[in-house]
């Protein structure tokens, strides 16, 4: 089956006006059309330098976070229509930085996946156990749990998110998961995702942990291995387009 295929760089709290621009410079020097979607989550500062820099191009604005409300006495929060105001297409929400730095339950991770769409965002939802979970066996019902608790909530809604699977002890690391681990992740999530009906299950599912230049493409050859949520590797223009170049 031929699923859309989404590269997107997670910038994480990196970057300044200057080296944003130069980073966007070599990124966009060799973008050109790539076949698969393409997207640079940015820090909220820098929506509007980014949003002027890659219009007219293939490069898709995304944000790192959200709220799950709307608006109102939220110091601190950014909504999704103040995303959308800047063109942001994505975001990524319940990363796992987020749940552990944050506080981020499931359920607050289904509610800004919910608040995403509303505002028209694909919500590009994050899932992924820790070394210890791994190690106890848990790695199923961990992403399991968190998955469904977006699914629920959702419903009929859920064909418009994408998921990610990021297993933490891989993220920022060097220790990427085997291809081999990925999948069986991928293919347990895709079941999950079937539970929820054909349009669920269709929505690629992305791959996200250390993966780089050298590793991307045999991630990418997985049968359920749909592209990546790239950190480290989407602050150097040449590695991250590598990364596209593997997925298209
Ligand atoms: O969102 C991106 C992931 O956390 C992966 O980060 O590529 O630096 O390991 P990383």
């Amino acid at each position: 089956q031929q699923r859309k295929k989404i590269v997107a760089g997670n910038w994480k709290m990196n970057g300044s006006l200057a080296a944003n621009a130069a980073l966007l410079d070599g990124v966009l020097e060799g973008l050109g059309q790539p076949a698969c979607a393409v997207v640079a989550c940015v820090p909220a500062p820098y929506l509007a330098q980014v949003q002027a820099r890659i219009a007219g191009t293939a490069l898709a604005l995304g944000a790192q976070d959200m709220s799950a409300f709307a608006s109102g006495a939220y110091t601190g929060e950014v909504s999704a229509a103040m995303l959308g105001d800047f063109g942001v297409a994505y975001a990524i929400v319940g990363h796992s930085e987020r749940r552990q730095y944050h506080g981020e339950t499931d359920a607050k991770v289904a509610d800004k996946a919910l608040a995403a769409l509303a505002a028209g965002i694909t919500p590009l939802v994050c899932v992924g156990e820790t070394l210890a979970e791994r190690e106890a066996g848990q790695t199923e019902a961990v992403v399991g749990r968190q998955l469904a608790a977006v699914l629920e909530k959702l419903g009929d809604q859920a064909s418009g998110m994408v998921v990610a699977y990021e297993p933490v002890w891989a993220i920022g690391t060097g220790k990427t998961a085997t291809p081999e681990q990925a999948q069986a992740v991928h293919a347990a999530l895709r079941a999950q995702l079937q539970s929820a009906g054909d349009a669920v299950a269709a929505q690629p599912i992305l791959y996200g942990g250390s993966m780089n230049a050298a590793n991307a493409a045999q991630l990418l050859a997985q049968p359920d291995i749909d592209g990546g949520l790239i950190g480290g590797a989407s602050l150097k223009a040449a590695d991250f387009l590598a990364i596209v170049s593997a997925a298209n």
